[in-house]
């Protein structure tokens, strides 16, 4: 893993902003999740410019050219459009001309299944150079009338280049997983081929997302510890050799409640859930990105990550830095 990126969009919303959106209290959304605020794009800012901008931001610590990228992967669930996809608006934003270039869509486990699926390409020497980018516009399909879930959800990018580098550390492992049988905890209804923009599918709400609250918080829960204890059996290592633990940042009490079932100390527990929400395929990349920044991680350390959303599906990752 050659450099790591993250970029949020200006616009700060805060929980005293949402209380006069919806009837809802500050106490209650920092007392619930943990939240205090979370980026808002602008209206002529998409997931392809939050990506792009993050994708520099790695690629300047990484030291890569546009021209070296074989290969751009863009976890998303809010691509600009159906198709094309935001990969390929991204490889035209960066000038990455050389660069195949595909969506890939794991809900906010997709940071780490891009991250899998990116290390197979370089393990396999099909590409030298490949960019991951998780990046979202949520605010585009949240629905700011509900409170249930409005004032959970923020925008942002977060980016790694993975390159073959001999002697080279970076992932050594990455477990993923996922069960349809629970895809209606968490979803959008409209917009695909099963239910296509009417006037009365607009009119229905059905193009803003839906969740089970309560059951999304026990399952998340459950599947990061299965994801993270498999993780660290298949590396061999104990929870307490890893510097720092990065969970998808949905809620501080999913994030406590993991952090407590998997034996971590909670000066090992990474968070940032307070200043971004929960930015779905952004999440853990721009915790990453704050990590590395912020000196939190060194050269050597051990990290894991861990990562559950809608599909349902769930992930983990072990990374030496
Ligand atoms: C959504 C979540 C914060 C709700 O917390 P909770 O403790 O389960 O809250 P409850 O379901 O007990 O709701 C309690 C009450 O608060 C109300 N409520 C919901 N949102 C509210 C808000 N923003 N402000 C004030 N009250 C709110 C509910 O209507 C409910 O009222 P009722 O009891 O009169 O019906 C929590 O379930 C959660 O974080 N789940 C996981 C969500 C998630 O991370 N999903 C993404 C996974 S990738």
């Amino acid at each position: 893993m050659a450099g790591v990126g993250s970029y949020v969009p200006a616009k700060i919303l805060t929980n005293a902003d949402l209380e006069r959106m919806v009837s809802t209290s500050d106490e209650w959304i920092t007392t619930r999740t943990g939240i205090k605020e979370r980026h808002i794009a602008a209206k002529d800012e998409f997931t392809s410019d939050l990506g792009a901008a993050a994708a520099r931001r790695a690629m300047q610590r990484a030291r890569v050219t546009p021209e070296q990228i074989d290969l751009i992967i863009v976890a998303t669930i809010t691509p600009d459009m159906p198709f094309p996809s935001t990969a390929c608006l991204i490889q035209q934003k960066l000038g990455a001309h050389r660069a195949a270039a595909f969506d890939l869509e794991a809900a906010c486990s997709g940071f780490i299944y891009a991250l899998e699926i990116a290390q197979q390409f370089i393990m396999t020497r099909t590409y030298d150079t490949v960019l991951v980018i998780g990046a979202e516009k949520l605010s585009s399909i949240v629905d700011w009338k509900d409170r249930n879930t409005c004032v959970l959800f923020g925008d942002g990018a977060g980016a790694a280049i993975l390159q073959n580098r001999p002697h080279a550390h970076g992932l050594l492992t990455a477990v993923m997983g996922a069960d349809g049988s629970k895809a209606d905890l968490l979803f959008m209804a409209g917009g695909g081929s099963r239910c296509p923009a009417t006037a009365e599918s607009v009119a229905s709400r059905l193009h803003y997302l839906r969740m089970e609250g309560k059951e999304a918080f026990k399952n998340a829960v459950q599947a990061m510890k299965t994801a993270a204890q498999e993780a660290l059996r298949r590396c061999e290592i104990d929870i307490s050799r890893i510097k720092c633990i990065i969970p998808h940042q949905a809620n501080l009490r999913i994030i406590d409640a993991v952090g407590e079932r998997i034996g971590a100390r909670p000066d090992q527990l990474f968070v940032n859930v307070h200043k971004y929400g929960n930015t779905s395929a952004a999440s853990v990349a721009i915790a990453l990105d704050e990590a590395v920044q912020t000196g939190r991680v060194q050269h050597g350390d051990l990290i894991l990550l861990m990562v559950f959303g809608a599909g349902l599906t769930w992930g983990a990752a072990v990374i030496e830095w």
